[in-house]
């Protein structure tokens, strides 16, 4: 499916986020660490949690969604996650840490999800085995074995799934864990929250270092999805696109410090604690020098926006370093030059002059590339087609149908 974009119609008013994607993601993986109820709200209904979801009711557990309202319960039937769902998100991952600390095995197909480039699982493993985990890997995916037991254990790197796996399986492990080197993004700290409130024994929420002393068993729980920080990056980056005047709504505007802080000098940026308001009257002449790094720092979802930006500033010249997904750029770049952008690309690195950009039909190789280009193609003059929105749509609900209520001509191809 495309998207059908004329471009350079203003944006204006409001537009209210939803919950994050890989918030959601989290807290699904975490529901198997009890048979009791949960109850998710603000919980997005975008392709990839709908897949989580199909996974958990292929396994055995009861799902039932109304509206933005989910409910899981009841306990897993197998501990081997069929292929078919499994590859197809990368957010099934989620579920190797929860499931072996309750049932004590799993069998997992090698997730998928975006082609962004290598994305290996060497410290979701590595952990599991340092908490005496038996882990097998090989072309078909992993095998874990064992019961969990308390260690120390410092990650190589803040990985976002690693931190949440090894959440999932120190808090029913048997002893203490102190896990080092945590992502403290804000989807992890909200998993952490929620197992604090199942009941979990758990010290350093939201900070690198956290303390767990297991406990035997959590119960079921009411929990809110964050706002999605990457979505309401989106709906701003749409409005500097087309020099617009939109306020984003049921955001929390901490979430998306390192973004706005690019923004503030050259756009008016006014937060409440829930809201963000822009008006951007004139593109600058470029954004400096950006690098992605953990939370919170810039984020690499906000990459491909960030690109777009760039390639449609007035002038002046921005470099960006890809710190963390090495094939998020050059995609991108090569699709942003089709609309007469001048971004060249060396290994991580980009820069890019800003330039008019003209209409063109541009390829989505990912969500948030795909992303990207919808930004781009609000910017640019004349009809752009921008294909691969099925990419898009497992991150964002009625991408479309949002933008156009903010004044945007922007349909479905079919
Ligand atoms: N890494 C390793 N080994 C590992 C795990 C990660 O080398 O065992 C490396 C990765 O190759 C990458 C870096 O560490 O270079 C960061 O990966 P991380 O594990 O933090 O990412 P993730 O958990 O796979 C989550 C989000 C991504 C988001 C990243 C970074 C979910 C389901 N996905 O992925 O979201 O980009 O954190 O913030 O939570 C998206 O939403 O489009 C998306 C890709």
């Amino acid at each position: 499916m495309d998207y059908i974009v004329n471009g350079g119609r203003r944006l204006t008013g409001e537009i209210a986020v939803y919950g994050a994607k890989n918030c959601a993601l989290a807290l699904l993986g975490a529901t198997v660490l009890t048979e009791q109820e949960f109850v998710l709200r603000n919980c997005p209904q975008i392709v990839d949690v709908e897949n989580m979801l199909k996974l958990l009711g292929a396994m055995g557990k009861k799902t039932v969604r109304f509206n933005d309202v989910v409910r899981v319960s009841g306990g897993l039937t197998t501990t081997s996650a069929p292929y078919s769902l499994a590859t197809l998100l990368r957010g099934s991952a989620l579920i190797l840490g929860s499931t072996v600390a309750k049932y004590r095995e799993i069998d997992l197909p090698l997730p998928g999800g975006c082609a962004i480039g290598a994305r290996p699982m060497d410290i979701h493993l590595d952990g599991l085995e340092a908490l005496g985990i038996e882990v097998s890997c090989n072309e078909r995916g992993v095998s874990c074995r064992g019961e969990p037991k308390g260690a120390r254990y410092n990650l190589r790197f803040a990985s976002v799934g690693a931190t949440e796996n090894l959440l999932c399986a120190c808090v029913l492990a048997k002893g203490q864990s102190v896990l080092t080197n945590c992502a403290t993004e804000p989807e992890v700290v909200a998993l952490e929250q929620l197992l604090v409130k199942m009941g979990a024994n758990l010290q350093g929420v939201g900070t690198s270092t956290v303390v767990i002393d297991g406990v035997e068993s959590l119960r079921g729980v009411e929990f809110d999805v964050i706002p999605d920080r990457i979505v309401a990056a989106t709906y701003l980056s749409a409005a500097v696109a087309t020099l617009g005047d939109v306020t984003v709504t049921n955001c929390n505007p901490t979430h998306l410090k390192a973004f706005l802080d690019t923004l503030s000098p050259h756009f008016f940026v006014e937060q409440t604690e829930s809201a963000i308001h822009i008006v951007a009257e004139r593109q600058p002449q470029g954004y400096g020098s950006i690098t992605t790094a953990p939370y919170p720092l810039f984020p690499t979802d906000m990459q491909s926006l960030m690109l777009s930006l760039a390639a449609f500033s007035n002038g002046g010249s921005t470099t960006i370093c890809e710190k963390l997904f090495e094939n998020r750029l050059k995609h991108n770049a090569d699709e942003l030059n089709k609309m007469g952008a001048s971004v060249t690309v060396d290994g991580d690195y980009a820069v890019v002059s800003g330039k008019k950009l003209h209409s063109a039909c541009v390829a989505s190789h990912d969500l948030r590339g795909g992303a990207g280009l919808v930004i781009a193609a609000l910017n640019a003059d004349g009809r752009s087609v921008v294909s691969g929105v099925e990419h898009i749509n497992r991150g964002y609900s009625r991408l479309a149908e949002n933008l156009r209520t903010l004044g945007a001509d922007i349909v479905n191809s079919d």
